[in-house]
């Protein structure tokens, strides 16, 4: 059986001033009537050997959660709440210690609930082209062919992929390369970018954190046997948890681990972490401008502006972000659109 991890702990905090830390991204519909956590959730409707998902995410969000599965009749969830983020593998962590107790070594099939992907079908594909090395021990990544040398992405160098474009062993992982580097894994044309989206067996990923995080595992084990489980929710608990340190599947385990084998997946897939990531995955009209909402451009070529509330008119601006909403607006350089994340550790400082 299959056991979707859906990952929604996340504070998308380089899409802010529209992500706010009680409102994520994930929670939000960006396109279509499903919010980015349904749709994760319902992409995957047609994959053989279902079983119930296990939601991962914030215990400030645990209502959010559990209505938006409800409202698409997911009723069996496990939901496990974390008391503070620890990053992505002390999360899938305490997935898979979740999914053993239900079921003998499930695989899971970690997503992250804020991605969007155009073609649900090609995904639901490349899922069963990574089952056979999952089943048999591999941690199995999907990879996207690069466009642009992106810095937040993970790259993965493969050998031997299959003729059908099955899944082939991972010879290199490097996650978040400087951008000099990111630049030399593009024009080589031999890498692909770590889509974040993960299937293994339960045991496996706990065995390699095992060999190559055993503090994560010890803390998430403890937060996991002294957890509260009310009726709807699993409380990790808090002391335990917050001893994990805070670190990646792929710091912690991908970039260390033999097992790891990738399947090229091309589903229009797109981590719309950022707003330079929406301009791009957007339809811009002739002057290259996506505009949203109340807005006017004059002049202005290859901007993103959003407005929420009020009329926003710009003029002769280009290569911009804009965006605006009730209480605070953003305006920044495309180019930089990485670094708004230091105005929300900025304003979290501040208080
Ligand atoms: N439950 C939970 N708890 N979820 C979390 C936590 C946490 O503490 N931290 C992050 N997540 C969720 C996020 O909401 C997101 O859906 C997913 O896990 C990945 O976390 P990000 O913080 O978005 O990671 P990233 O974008 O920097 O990098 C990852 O994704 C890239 C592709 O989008 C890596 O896997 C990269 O290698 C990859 O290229
Ligand atoms: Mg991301």
């Amino acid at each position: 059986t299959v056991v979707p991890v859906l990952l929604s702990g996340g504070v998308g905090s380089r899409l802010w001033p529209l992500s706010r830390e009680l409102y994520p991204k994930q929670f939000m519909a960006l396109s279509g009537e499903d919010t980015m956590l349904q749709e994760t959730c319902r992409r995957v409707a047609d994959l053989e050997g279902l079983s119930a998902p296990v939601a991962v995410c914030h215990e400030d969000h645990r209502f959010l959660v559990a209505e938006q599965l409800k409202r698409i009749g997911v009723e069996d969830a496990s939901v496990l709440l974390e008391p503070a983020g620890r990053n992505t593998a002390p999360a899938v962590a305490a997935a898979a210690l979740e999914a053993m107790s239900r079921q003998e070594d499930p695989l899971l099939l970690v997503m992250p609930a804020d991605h969007v992907m155009e073609h649900a079908d090609q995904f639901v594909r490349s899922v069963r082209k990574g089952m056979d090395s999952a089943a048999r021990g591999g941690l199995v990544t999907f990879g996207v062919p690069p466009t642009a040398p992106e810095t937040g992405y993970g790259y993965i160098r493969a050998r031997d992929l299959g003729p059908d474009g099955g899944a082939g062993p991972v010879v290199q992982f490097v996650e978040k390369p400087d951008r000099a580097t990111a630049e030399g894994f593009l024009r080589s044309g031999d890498y692909l970018w770590n889509s974040g989206i993960f299937l293994f067996r339960a045991s496996r990923f706990l065995e390699e954190l095992e060999s190559h995080a055993p503090s994560v595992l010890e803390a998430v084990r403890a937060a996991y046997q002294g957890a509260e489980r009310d009726l709807d929710f699993l409380r990790l608990e808090a002391q335990a948890f917050g001893t994990s340190p805070s670190n990646s599947v792929d710091y912690a385990v991908m970039e260390h681990t033999d097992a790891a084998y990738v399947v090229p997946m091309e589903a229009g897939w797109s981590d719309v972490g950022s707003w330079s990531a929406l301009y791009e995955a957007g339809e811009r009209d002739e002057g290259g401008n996506l505009l949203i909402g109340d807005v006017i451009s004059h002049g202005g070529r290859n901007n993103y502006i959003r407005s929420e509330n009020r009329l926003v008119a710009a003029v002769g601006v280009e290569d911009h972000l804009v965006v605006e909403t009730a209480d605070a607006v953003l305006v920044a350089p495309r180019a930089r659109a990485q670094e708004i994340k230091g105005v929300v550790e900025e304003l979290r400082e501040a208080g």
